[in-house]
Order: structure tokens, then C-alpha cells, then sequence
């Protein structure tokens, strides 16, 4: 098993480039197999999940082949065999195939994807929408098995903006006939990114980014380059970092309109940002104010900054109350940092942290690929070393974290432990 080793207390200084988003990737990725040529995807971050969805388009018929840094995809005339429960469960991302293979070939088997860490990840919005755009569904041993004559455009409310079902539905409805209307659709920039995508391939997408989408089917889609948006996740990741290590770190590559809510949140906390043009200067001194979150769709505060941020707030001045309205189960970095010294009550969907003066390194487990990243960060501001077990959680969606650290003068390792 692999360990991250953090020796904490030592400032951070110098500049970070962040990486293409795993969130932007992935879709794109499934979505190019809805085209009938082939696409090259420039800048994919090497991250684990980028990896399964590789194995994943390979086991589905298509070729991969990652040449002078990109990725090629070239999607099958026949699609073979099934999205297998041994992929899906490694990355729910797989199930996004459903909504290309679907609209390609008519009929689509695939593993449900079953729950994960931070919550039961149901899909029943996803399979209201391949419904309604007229596939015939039936369940049974754990698999999905979806068939139509042919999808015909439809209006789909969805009961919660959901990424994955605005994301699987809009590549649906791509190849369907006539117009599809989503409603309370997704904002998050990776669905727009995936949009810009879809419709550099030939499709008619309008109003990604805004919470009525609306898709005109065309007869086919062809292959194209493309590179995805940087990753606003991991950008906010080295913020959070930044302020609490101490420090003066320049995160580039970032759109800072992606990341809002998170500098609107470290300034309320009287941590020093600068905007420029595509970078963000954090200068941290490791003191802070409590600040409250509650994480919402975009462009709310993002979920998947909960747990960095709750790392950041066991040291704030103050008590601060993070409400998580996004996942029911999303508080399981809680119990690791509380080995850490901090001082955190969980009830129900809302975390009181109670600031305290110090954080000491322990050993601790990550159990998610966020809340390790949370544990990361109180690595590096703990007094004495902390041991990161499970970090092939990390591996999923940052790329060489501990290498980019590293270069910001941390003293962090990965050694193979026991
Ligand atoms: C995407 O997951 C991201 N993953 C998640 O990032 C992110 O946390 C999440 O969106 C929210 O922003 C990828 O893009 C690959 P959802 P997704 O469907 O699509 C409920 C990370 O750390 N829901 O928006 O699965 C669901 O239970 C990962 O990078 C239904 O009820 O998220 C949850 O409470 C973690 N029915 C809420 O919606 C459905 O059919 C949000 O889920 C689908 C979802």
C-alpha cells in the first residue's frame, strides 16, 4: 500500500500549474464515442480515473492511444460487449457511457454503479431521462439494460440539478430526433466544457451553463480536438493549501471565475487573493477567521471543496458551520482530522468546527479522494509528520499532487508502506 508522509509546518512559496479537470475529462471522454471519427484530446491530466475510462472506451469497442501527449480516440461502427461491474464500480464516472452508447447503437447493458464513501449516488434521474427520450429500461443482476428504435427528443425536468444525469441525458439527446428541453439542469462548468465539446463535434446544444438546456438532435457527430478547462477543484486545493501552510503561492492555469465562491470565502476569512489573469496569488500567514459554507450546485460553493475547506477552518479563529447539501454522507475526513487534534462536532448534513491552535501529525486514512486531499492540507500544517494511507483515492483526481507540493518547498513524500 502506498503512504503520503507530510512533515508540517513549513511554509509554502513558489507557483503551481493546475491540471486539466478530471471532472471535465471523463464526460468528454464518453462523449467521443458518439462520434463516427476520431477525437484528440490534448492536455489529459495522468490521473487514475483517466486511466479506467481508457479500459472502459477499449472494453465498449473503441481503440485509445495516447501519442506526443494526447489522446486519441477512435470510437467503434459497433459497439461490443457491456460497461462491466468491475470498471463501474472502480469509477461511477463509467456510467456516463450510457447516454453515447445508448444514441449510437440503440441498446446499451451497464452495470449500475452502485454507492460510494460520500453517499448512495442513486441515478434514477439519469434513467428518467433516457425514458422520456424513449428507451425501453429493465434491471436485473445489478445491470441496466436500456434499448430504442431510436431516441426522440422530449422535455426532461430534472427533481435536483445533477451533473452526471444533465451531462448523460444532453449526450443522448445529441443523436435524438427533434428537440430536447432539460430543465433545472446542472450550471457546472464542466457540463458548458462538455457542451463546447458536443457541439465542436456538429451538435446543436444551446443554454449549457444555465438551468434550461435545449438540444436540437442531428442525424450524426464527427470527431474533433479539443482541450478541457483547467481543474477548479484543485486549483481551490492549493488556495486552501496556501492559507493554511503560510506562505505566498501563485496557482496558474485557473479560470477565476470557476473558483468564485472559494475566493469569496478565503477573503471573508482575511486571507489575502489576487486575481490575475488566468492565476490567483494567495498570500498566507496561517491565521484566519472562521467562516461558515454550505455547499450548493454551481455556482454555489462547491461540494467538492467541503472537505479542504473544513481542514482549513479546524484552524480558523472562531467556530465555524459547514452545512453539506450536496452528498448525505460527505463528513468521513471528520473522524481522521479529529486524530489530528481538531475539534469538530458532525449533526445530520452540518460540521461545527471548533478553530484550535494546532493541529500534530498522526495517522490517518484517506477515504475518499477529497477528504484525502483535506488531510493533505493538515499535513501540511500540523506540527510533527503526518502518514496518509489509501492515497490511491488522491491518485484518482489530482495529478502528481505530492510533485507539485514538493515544489512549493513542502516536505511531503509518497513511500510504499505497510
Ligand atoms: C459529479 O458527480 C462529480 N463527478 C462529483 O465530483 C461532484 O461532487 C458532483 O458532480 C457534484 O458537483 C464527476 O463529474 C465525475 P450529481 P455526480 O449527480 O454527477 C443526487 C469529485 O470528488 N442525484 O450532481 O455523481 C445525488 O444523490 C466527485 O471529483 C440523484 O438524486 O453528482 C447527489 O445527492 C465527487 N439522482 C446529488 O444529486 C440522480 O440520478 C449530486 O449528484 C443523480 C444524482
Amino acid at each position: 500500500m502506498q503512504l503520503v508522509v507530510v512533515q508540517g509546518g513549513r511554509p509554502l512559496k513558489g507557483t503551481v500549474k493546475v491540471s486539466a479537470a478530471k471532472n471535465a475529462v471523463l464526460p468528454v471522454m464518453l462523449a467521443s464515442l458518439l462520434a463516427e471519427s476520431t477525437s484528440r484530446l490534448e492536455d489529459v491530466p495522468d490521473l487514475a480515473d483517466v486511466k479506467i475510462a481508457c479500459e472502459l472506451i477499449e472494453h465498449l469497442g473503441a481503440r485509445v492511444e495516447r501519442r506526443d501527449g494526447a489522446l486519441f480516440i477512435h470510437p467503434p461502427s459497433q459497439f461490443t460487449g457491456e460497461a462491466p461491474y468491475e470498471l463501474v464500480r472502480r469509477m461511477r464516472a463509467s456510467f456516463l457511457a450510457m447516454g453515447p452508447v445508448l444514441a449510437r447503437s440503440g441498446s446499451v447493458r451497464i452495470s449500475m454503479p452502485g454507492g460510494c464513501a460520500i453517499g448512495s449516488r442513486p441515478i434514477d434521474l439519469h434513467l428518467k431521462g433516457f425514458s422520456l427520450l424513449g428507451a425501453r429500461i429493465t434491471q436485473s443482476k445489478g445491470y441496466i439494460e436500456a434499448h430504442t428504435p431510436g431516441l426522440e427528443g422530449n422535455r426532461i425536468y430534472l427533481d435536483f440539478p445533477s451533473v452526471g444525469a444533465t451531462e448523460n441525458i444532453m449526450m443522448a439527446a445529441c443523436l435524438a430526433r427533434g428537440l430536447t428541453v432539460i430543465e433545472n439542469a446542472a450550471e457546472e462548468p464542466e457540463v458548458v466544457d462538455l457542451a463546447n465539446f458536443l457541439n465542436a463535434m456538429g451538435a446543436r446544444i444551446k443554454g449549457a451553463g444555465t438551468r434550461v438546456i435545449r438540444i436540437e438532435g442531428v442525424g450524426y457527430l464527427e470527431g474533433t480536438s479539443y482541450s478541457v478547462i483547467p481543474d477548479r477543484i484543485e486549483a481551490g486545493t492549493f488556495l486552501a493549501a496556501a492559507a493554511m501552510a503560510g506562505g505566498e503561492v501563485v496557482v496558474e492555469n485557473v479560470i477565476c471565475d470557476h473558483v468564485k465562491p472559494v475566493i469569496a470565502k478565503l477573503r471573508e476569512a482575511g486571507v489575502q487573493v489576487e486575481e490575475g489573469e488566468n492565476s490567483i496569488r494567495v498570500t498566507g500567514t496561517g491565521q484566519f477567521r472562521a467562516v461558515d459554507i454550505k455547499t450548493l450546485p454551481y455556482p454555489g460553493f462547491p461540494t467538492d471543496m467541503q472537505p479542504p475547506f473544513m481542514a482549513m477552518m479546524t484552524l480558523a479563529r472562531g467556530t465555524s458551520v459547514i452545512t453539506e447539501t450536496v452528498f448525505e454522507n460527505r463528513f468521513m475526513h471528520v473522524n481522521e482530522l479529529k486524530r489530528m487534534g481538531a475539534r469538530i462536532k458532525v449533526a445530520g448534513r452540518t460540521a461545527v468546527v471548533y478553530g484550535v491552535r494546532r493541529l500534530t501529525g498522526a495517522r490517518v486514512v484517506a477515504t475518499d479522494l477529497r477528504a484525502g486531499a483535506a488531510l493533505v492540507l493538515a499535513g501540511l500544517a500540523a506540527e510533527g509528520e503526518t502518514e496518509i494511507t489509501n492515497v490511491e483515492h488522491i491518485d484518482r483526481g489530482y495529478d502528481s499532487l505530492v510533485e507539485k507540493l514538493q515544489s512549493l518547498g513542502a516536505k511531503v513524500s509518497r513511500v510504499h508502506g505497510t
